[in-house]
């Protein structure tokens, strides 16, 4: 455990990147495993989740190299090429690595093993299990369908069509990943769209997908089984989720001006963004353009009053991995932010809706959950800090409550601060080189 302090920081200046997607980099790492020949990764994000995803490749027969320029290098297997592995796989804290790999091993025929740390094994993986059962593939798990469990590959797979029943990408990307080894047809149907880097990953891969709009902004994704996909080479672009935390801090900072560089902006991520200038937020997307099938811009911020907004849950799919952060900007606004069709929040790398409401309520903020909808009553001042928040074995609560301390009366604690390397490795030294004042607590 690393207890970590935040004292209220310094104006925020100055120019910087954050480590890559999250999402993109486990999907770089795992399409490039299933291509025939050599994949190459730039800006590849080296999070401890990430590196599960990578060893649990390695694992499955896929040759997985860093060169000392930090380009990775995957020798893909080719489609239905993955091997046993011998061993367990530790997807470590990694929902995303757990469910995509358990898509990929569902259709090829042999046992596979998983487990992860105290957070991933009490997260329901039964929504994965669901859809991936119909394609022939066996399971055992534990009570509720959590980790250690056995995924038992099927030797003749079943295209199936399946109609998403919680809006997740990652079920989605575990149905299409099965369908990769499988012949036929796979149907996905998302009644709300979500991040949808696996389909354009799919196509930049050279799969045949594809996509059409249903009814009221869902997707009917149609992907044709057992492509052989061809190697790419591809440069991740910033994880904005990652870019949210000092894009928040240099906001409630008053005098901050920052610039983050080269982050990615697909409209299914930027939820944030859209909410953060309807609080009245000065933040704008510069030199946009396109790399590697995705849309990147840097982002400019300039810290200025908010106002508290009533966030919609449809919104909630583009941006369900900021509300930890975003709870923290309404704590610093005028007037009430009422956000609303955060379920999901509950079955991430922490109950989130219980972590966010307790910790703000620690720090001095009026904060209450009804039903799904979180609302947090800001006084367009600086709250009170100067609280311990415990971090759940959650990298976006502790980055959350960290950034609330940069700006809060008095520093806000957090009682552990490991898992940020999970998604964020050099966090506290970006923070720090923009001005704030990120320490490990004394005693
Ligand atoms: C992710 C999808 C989201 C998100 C997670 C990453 C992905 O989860 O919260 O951090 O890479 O597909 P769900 O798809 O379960 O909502």
């Amino acid at each position: 455990m690393t207890a970590l302090s935040s004292g209220s920081s310094r104006p925020l200046r100055g120019r910087c990147r954050v480590p890559g997607d999250k999402s993109i980099s486990h999907r770089a790492l795992i399409f490039g495993a299933l291509a025939i020949g050599r994949t190459r990764i730039r800006n590849l994000l080296e999070g401890d989740d990430v590196l599960r995803t990578a060893a649990a490749l390695r694992a499955l027969g896929a040759r997985i190299e860093r060169g000392r320029d930090g380009t990775w290098t995957v020798h893909g297997v080719g489609t239905g090429g993955l091997v046993e592995p011998m061993e367990i796989l530790d997807l470590g804290n990694s929902g995303t690595g757990a469910r995509l790999l358990m898509g990929a091993v569902a259709t090829h025929p042999f046992a596979t093993f998983f487990t992860g740390d105290d957070s991933l094994r009490r997260r329901p993986m039964a929504r994965v299990i669901e859809p991936l059962t119909r394609t022939g593939a066996r399971f055992v798990a534990r009570d509720g369908g959590r980790l250690p469990l056995a995924v038992v590959g099927t030797t003749s797979p079943m295209p199936i069509a399946y109609t998403l029943p919680v809006p997740s990408a990652q079920v989605k990307s575990a149905v299409l990943l099965a369908g990769l080894n499988t012949p036929g047809e796979t149907i996905v149907i998302e009644p709300i769209a979500t991040r949808d880097h696996t389909e354009n990953m799919l196509r930049y891969f050279g799969a045949t997908i594809d996509v059409t709009m249903v009814d009221d902004g869902g997707k009917r994704i149609t992907l044709v089984g057992q492509p052989e996909l061809k190697p790419a080479d591809l440069t991740v672009p910033g994880d904005p989720s990652s870019a949210a935390f000092p894009v928040v801090a240099a906001l409630i900072r008053p005098g901050s001006a920052i610039t983050i560089e080269g982050v990615g902006i697909n409209p299914l991520r930027t939820g944030l963004y859209q909410t953060l200038a309807e609080m009245g937020a000065r933040v704008t997307f510069a030199k946009e353009r396109t790399a590697g099938g995705e849309r990147v811009a840097d982002i400019k911020v300039k810290a200025g009053e908010l106002r508290g907004v009533e966030v919609p849950a449809t919104r909630a799919p583009s941006m369900i991995d900021e509300y930890p952060v975003l709870a923290v900007a309404a704590a610093f606004a005028t007037g009430r932010t009422v956000m609303r069709g955060l379920g999901e929040l509950r079955v991430k790398e922490s109950d989130r809706l219980a972590a966010i409401a307790d910790g703000l309520r620690k720090c001095g903020v009026t904060a209450a959950i009804e039903g799904d909808t979180l609302t947090v009553d800001g006084k367009g001042v600086p709250p009170k800090g100067g609280a311990v928040v415990a971090a759940r074995l959650d990298h976006r609560i502790a980055m959350a409550f960290l950034v609330l301390g940069s700006a809060a009366r008095k520093p806000v604690r957090i009682d552990d601060g490991e898992t940020i390397a999970t998604s964020f490795p050099g966090f506290i030294r970006l923070m720090n080189r923009l001005g704030a004042r990120i320490a490990k607590a004394k005693r």
